[in-house]
């Protein structure tokens, strides 16, 4: 019998010890803030779904990326919301793009500062799915990975430091990186939306980008919630194309995917903490439901835990205060 002489107490009995003997932890370094830029004019837009966060004009960026640099936050994820959309998505490829004018704007004033961007055609496309229509509604695979590799290509010339494709598309992870390489880019890294799942919980997402799908939803391209061991097959195939990084996206319903993942791939490995289990924290702490710091923190521990090395989180900004 273990008991009385293994008393696993001992060790939590005082802060010291419970700090000297903790498995997991935080820090700002491991954090990524996503961010929406959107090409209005002199726009600080609070989002209604997403206490906190807002859309931002170029114009009010400087102060938030300070804010970011001085926290040590690891990274930005630039999001963009243009004023125009077309059937193609233009935006998502021109040089005056607005996620390519950010890039621009911050690497001037934030060298040091990395830059993460989004490469979607959804936020761009006027019937807001991810890439190009074919007369039945269905989006158009091949043709997309066209404009993906155009669209990181502009990202790349604009600075961007690391291209993260959430499409969904067969082969982007291939396609991105050839373009890249024929550009002159081969030394930046592609951080993949590996396994992203059709969810619900980007609900408040596509209030603030303004990406809903005009007609029927992504589930022929994002991954259907019961499926795990495609998840590991779709990760394989963007190692193989030569992904730099993985993601689990969503994090919270989906830490089972994380933890299969950090035991089958060695890649760094990213989890998105998004827009509805943000959402879901703010509406429960704004009734005093439930301590949000605390919350805050132990989701992302959990996520750590389960195999995140990187957290792609709305909460980075006040997290790292708390944590320091
Ligand atoms: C673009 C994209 C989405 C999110 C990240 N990139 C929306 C979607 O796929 O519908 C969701 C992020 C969040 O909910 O926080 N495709």
């Amino acid at each position: 019998m273990p008991f009385p002489s293994h008393r696993p107490r001992r060790l939590r009995r005082t802060p010291a010890l419970r700090r000297l003997v903790r498995e997991t932890t935080l820090s700002p370094s491991q954090f990524i803030y996503p961010i929406f830029v959107t090409e209005e004019a002199d726009t600080r837009r609070e989002i209604s779904s997403m206490p906190g966060q807002f859309q931002l004009s170029l114009e009010h960026l400087s102060l938030l990326a300070d804010r970011a640099s001085e926290l040590g936050i690891g990274g930005l994820l630039l999001f963009g919301i243009p004023l125009e959309k077309d059937p193609l998505g233009t935006g998502a490829y021109t040089e005056d793009g607005i996620v390519q004018r950010a890039c621009e704007a911050l690497k001037r004033s934030h060298p040091d500062l990395l830059l993460v961007t989004d490469l979607c055609l959804c936020e761009y496309t006027s019937h807001g799915h991810c890439g190009e229509l074919d007369e039945a509604g269905c989006v158009r695979n091949d043709e997309t990975l066209k404009l993906l590799a155009k669209g990181a290509v502009a990202q790349a010339r604009a600075g961007a430091d690391v291209i993260a494709p959430s499409d969904m598309m067969d082969g982007r992870v291939g396609a991105i990186r050839r373009a890249l390489d024929d550009d002159g880019f081969s030394h930046l890294p592609i951080m993949s939306y590996a396994a992203k799942y059709a969810s619900a919980f980007y609900g408040p997402f596509r209030d603030a980008a303004g990406s809903t799908p005009q007609f029927g939803d992504r589930q022929a391209y994002q991954m259907d919630p019961g499926n795990a061991r495609e998840a590991i097959r779709e990760m394989e195939l963007d190692v193989e194309e030569g992904a730099d990084m993985l993601m689990v996206k969503p994090g919270l319903a989906y830490l089972d995917i994380l933890h299969e993942a950090r035991r089958r791939f060695d890649l760094p490995l990213a989890v998105y903490n998004v827009s509805g289990e943000y959402a879901m924290v703010k509406a429960a702490a704004r009734n005093g439901w439930l301590d949000e710091r605390r919350i805050v923190l132990e989701t992302l521990t959990a996520m750590r835990r389960a195999g995140a090395d990187i957290l792609i989180t709305y909460h980075a900004l006040e997290a790292a205060e708390w944590l320091t």
